[in-house]
């Protein structure tokens, strides 16, 4: 496994990008792994059918921590409507680590959460 990658993984959980809340999120959505009891939650404000600022709080594991804070980074400024079809593979790329199926939830936490958000479902994409 590459040093590199775990660092970085490391350092979002250390220092998540776009830690907090926004209070007058125009979406709020609570996410969480029912095998661990893990959660993040997403807040998003839009902008004129964009992602005009996004903050997340969470408390679990450092790779769903981590993806949801890389995830933050990768979809603030882009448009709503590309977003609703956000790959999941994006994400596992952008974590850089092979995944194993045991950790593939803690992964796809966060942009599952953000699906929800997004189309209301919860369509488990995770390939
Ligand atoms: Fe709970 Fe990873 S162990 S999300």
């Amino acid at each position: 496994m590459d040093d590199l990658y775990r660092e970085q993984i490391l350092e979002h959980y250390k220092n998540p990008h776009h830690f907090g809340e926004i209070t007058d999120a125009d979406i709020t959505q609570e996410g969480d792994n029912p095998l661990c009891g893990d959660v993040i939650t997403l807040y998003l404000k839009l902008d004129d059918g964009r992602v005009g600022d996004v903050r997340f709080r969470g408390r679990g594991c450092a790779i769903s921590q981590a993806s949801a804070s890389m995830l933050t980074d990768m979809i603030v400024g882009k448009p709503v409507q590309e977003l609703k079809t956000f790959p999941t593979k994006d994400l596992l790329e952008e974590l850089g680590i092979p995944i194993s199926p045991a950790r593939m939830k803690c992964a796809t936490l966060s942009v599952n959460t953000l699906r929800v958000a997004l189309n209301g479902d919860s369509h488990d994409e995770e390939d």
